[in-house]
């Protein structure tokens, strides 16, 4: 593995392999245990978008294991004015030991690592989210023990998030469905992969895919970079929502996370929003631990 583009690029033996590090980093920092891993280790960390999970979790991961984290927002850099992903990866490459970047294409992210000679690490693009579903993926297993035979529901929108958890769960031996309305499928290609390789629920009906689930997910009707069409996604999001009536059909022992950040009211109601914060919260800091593993397999001395 040598970087984090996406999730179907890891094989699932590479994703247990991260979610085992991450545990143990988790345990050694419970434990005031501190080992450098990355000593002097440079991190350049690239922002098209706004971020407060991905950006501070990165951060404070990198200097945990010893090494420096630059924030590089892309209005400072020349990359905003136009200058070539190619030429930018190439002079990083100098710099640095690696780079995060969270922008829109995933083509830029793919450029980045093919034009330059340090690993990438995808922080979201419009396609993929991979660190988040490596936390999502810990996160589950701390409460559920095991993925097989696990149900994944996702409500709302196809986005890179229900993108990456379709990949995720298919990999590690859940069965993945997606109520959604027609129209705001997850990418097509991905489907087809998914289908091919595991069981997968498309539909328009929110209580088919919450029917038995374990683990149900949401996130926002309207993505960064989509605020222009907030109001017609809120429109044609009407009913698919997390709340305690569709819920009554997943499992007793559902737990339900969100990337966030959440829009309350929208995609999930502050009642499961609070029922299920401790498991929401509890994902968010996993994106610490499971960014650290990261960083330490990809930018790590074996
Ligand atoms: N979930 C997530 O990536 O949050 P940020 O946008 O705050 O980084
Ligand atoms: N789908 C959301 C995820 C935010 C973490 C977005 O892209 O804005």
């Amino acid at each position: 593995m040598k970087h984090l583009l996406k999730l179907q690029d890891l094989t699932r033996e590479e994703i247990l392999s991260i979610l085992n590090l991450a545990d143990q980093l988790k345990f050694e920092r419970m434990h005031n245990i501190q080992k450098d891993y990355l000593k002097g280790k440079k991190l350049g960390m690239i922002f098209q978008k706004s971020s407060t999970r991905t950006r501070v979790s990165f951060e404070v991961g990198i200097y945990e294991l010893g090494g420096y984290g630059l924030f590089l927002s892309s209005n400072d850099l020349q990359i905003g004015r136009g200058e070539p992903v190619q030429d930018t990866a190439r002079v990083l490459s100098r710099y640095l030991d690696g780079i995060m970047i969270r922008t829109f294409a995933q083509q830029e992210v793919e450029d980045l690592a093919k034009y330059g000679s340090i690993p990438v690490i995808n922080g979201l693009t419009d396609y993929a989210h991979p660190c988040q579903v490596l936390a999502d993926l810990m996160t589950i297993r701390e409460y559920k023990g095991s993925f097989r035979g696990l149900k994944m529901a996702f409500i709302g929108d196809g986005n890179n998030m229900a993108n990456s958890l379709m990949v995720g769960a298919i990999k590690t031996g859940m069965s993945f469905a997606i109520a959604c309305p027609n129209g705001y499928e997850p990418d097509a290609k991905l489907i087809e992969w998914a289908k091919a390789n595991g069981e997968v629920t498309i539909t328009t009906d929110v209580k088919e895919a919450l029917k038995d689930a374990d683990v149900v997910y949401t996130d926002v009707w309207a993505s960064m970079g989509q605020e222009g069409e907030r109001a017609a996604r809120k429109k044609a999001f009407e009913g698919y929502q997390v709340n305690k009536e569709n819920l009554s059909v997943a499992k007793s022992d559902v737990m339900c996370l969100h990337c966030l950040p959440a829009h309350r009211g929208e995609e999930i109601t502050e009642e499961v929003f609070e029922e299920h914060a401790k498991e929401i919260f509890d994902e968010a800091e996993n994106r610490l631990h499971a960014q650290k593993a990261v960083m330490v397999k990809l930018m790590g001395n074996g």
